[in-house]
């Protein structure tokens, strides 16, 4: 698969496995942008990658709509996603009863 020009979103892209596949997609052309908490994490994060910083909590729905605005202002629109936000248990994105409840991804929401 060819992504030189690509454009990506990479959600957790400022730490761990994340930041590591913005790294890997930036590598191979890709145009990536990070979603990820606000803050000096994700600025830096970004900064470091020569991605864009598109700060959101990916459990609140029109605040990612709006980093995957400003995303593809900048880059286009993404064929590429990569979800690695978050601290919730392995679960469907999509099962047979829809897709996961986004509370689901919320620290609050296992205590
Ligand atoms: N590291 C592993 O070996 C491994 C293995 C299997 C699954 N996982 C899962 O993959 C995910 C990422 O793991 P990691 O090791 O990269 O973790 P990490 O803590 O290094 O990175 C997670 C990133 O998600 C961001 N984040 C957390 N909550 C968010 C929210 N509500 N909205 C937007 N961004 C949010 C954090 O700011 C952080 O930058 C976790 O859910 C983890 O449980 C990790």
């Amino acid at each position: 698969m060819d992504i030189v020009g690509q454009a990506a979103l990479v959600t957790g892209g400022a730490s761990g496995l994340g930041y590591g596949t913005a790294q890997a997609l930036i590598a191979a052309g890709a145009k990536v942008a990070l979603i990820d908490l606000p803050g000096a994490k994700l600025d830096d994060a970004a900064a470091s990658l020569g991605a864009l910083a598109c700060p959101a909590d990916v459990s609140d729905a029109a605040a990612v709509e709006s980093a995957i605005d400003k995303a593809a202002a900048a880059h286009g629109p993404a064929r590429i996603l990569v979800a690695c936000a978050g601290i919730a248990p392995a679960a469907r994105a999509v099962g047979r009863d829809g897709p996961m409840a986004l509370e689901c991804l919320q620290q609050s929401h296992f205590g």
